[in-house]
């Protein structure tokens, strides 16, 4: 990568952050000039249901709460119809990754607006990149229009989100910024904003695992994530988000446990072909150089997060099967790679090994 030389594109897309700024939500649907609103709220998320509509006020037209992960195409499809019939021109989701991947696809076939409020960590609403789930495999593409034109970050919203979702979906987060560290499309903005991303979930992560009420560290992990998002969403998903795609889409797996399983064991991998982007993550997560890999494995351990994919109720004899697909799904990596080498790091994290340091 140049520092100076390389594009950046800047998105259309507004965000903004603070205890309570969910109380907007009127102003912003006004501001899009949107007259029909369609709610999309995830069940986790459904306390919030009365309070979510009350601020959107005579302009819903529906509330659609059946929300499942990775967006199964028949799903997506009842979806679609239900907005057909409401006439709606704006989509507002609520809840998780799984809550703004539904409104990315009805953005993508009606090509309407999102206002997005997320309560996860996931960093969705910050990415163009939509999936859709058919016949055991994820399928994965990239549309302007589904990328949330607003997003509001309320860590009021985020309290109650349950620790084990909380953990898994941070880790999900950083796997979105360390990834783009070295992702195709990677420039030096956007990994100042990844950097930015893994100093603020790697201080945060600690304070709410121990004090899920403390809203300032809350508001913290959720800025980190949205960081994350915006690195993502500014590169691609490479090696490790394939492999976990393949998890998720062909083996059900939850998507954030298999990213916190996945993600040191895939840096561990590419480590010895990264010095200087190892360099960079090791004064991010303030840990030694050759000892990334390990110490993501660590704070995994630290933060209560999922560490084998053997717990997530994979089978030693899937791991073959995984390697396979993925192997065929990554397009580049910084180092070579083919489904043997894939199948060998699947071992290490099916067996929830810490991974070596790189010296
Ligand atoms: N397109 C992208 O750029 C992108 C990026 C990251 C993730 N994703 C997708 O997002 C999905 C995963 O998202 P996720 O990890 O947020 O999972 P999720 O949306 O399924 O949410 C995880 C759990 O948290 C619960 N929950 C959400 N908000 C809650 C709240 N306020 N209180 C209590 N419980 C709450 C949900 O009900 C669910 O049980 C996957 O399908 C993944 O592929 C897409």
């Amino acid at each position: 990568m140049s520092a100076t030389s390389f594009t950046y594109v800047q998105r259309n897309r507004k965000m903004v952050f603070g205890p309570g700024v969910r109380n907007t939500l009127g102003a912003e649907v006004s501001e899009l000039n949107a007259q029909k609103v369609f709610l999309i709220i995830d069940g986790g998320a459904i306390a919030l249901r009365k309070s979510i509509e009350d601020l959107v006020g005579n302009k819903l037209v529906s509330t659609w709460t059946d929300v499942k992960q990775h967006v199964p195409v028949e799903l997506a499809e009842s979806a679609r119809s239900a907005v057909t019939n409401s006439s709606a021109d704006l989509v507002v989701c609520v809840g998780g990754g799984s809550s703004t991947g539904l409104a990315k696809a009805i953005a993508l076939s009606h090509r309407i607006p999102i206002i997005a409020i997320p309560t996860t960590y996931a960093g969705s609403e910050q990415t163009t990149i939509y999936g859709l789930t058919g016949d055991r495999h994820k399928q994965t593409g990239s549309d302007a229009i589904v990328l949330p034109r607003v997003s509001l970050y309320d860590a009021e919203l985020t309290v109650d989100l349950p620790i084990s979702v909380t953990g898994a979906s941070a880790f999900n987060a950083l796997a979105h910024s360390v990834e783009s560290l070295y992702a195709t499309g990677c420039n030096p903005i956007t990994t100042a904003i990844a950097l930015e991303g893994i100093r603020a979930i790697n201080l945060s992560l600690p304070l709410v695992m121990s004090s899920p009420k403390n809203i300032e560290a809350r508001a913290q992990l959720l800025y980190g994530a949205a960081m994350s998002g915006i690195s993502l969403g500014d590169t691609s998903a490479g090696f490790h988000h394939k492999i976990c795609h393949v998890l998720g889409g062909a083996f059900g797996l939850v998507h954030a446990d298999a990213h916190s399983v996945v993600l040191p064991h895939a840096v561990a991998f590419n480590a010895p072909v990264l010095p200087f982007e190892m360099n960079q993550l090791a004064h991010a997560l303030d840990c030694r150089q050759d000892d990334v890999a390990g110490s993501l494995w660590d704070l995994a351990k630290r933060s209560g997060v999922p560490s084998s994919l053997a717990q997530l109720g994979l089978h030693r004899e899937n791991l073959a099967e995984v390697a396979t697909r993925a192997a065929a799904e990554i397009r580049t990596n910084p180092r070579n790679f083919d489904a043997a080498s894939i199948e060998l790091l699947l071992q290490g994290a099916f067996d929830g090994v810490r991974p070596l340091a790189t010296n």
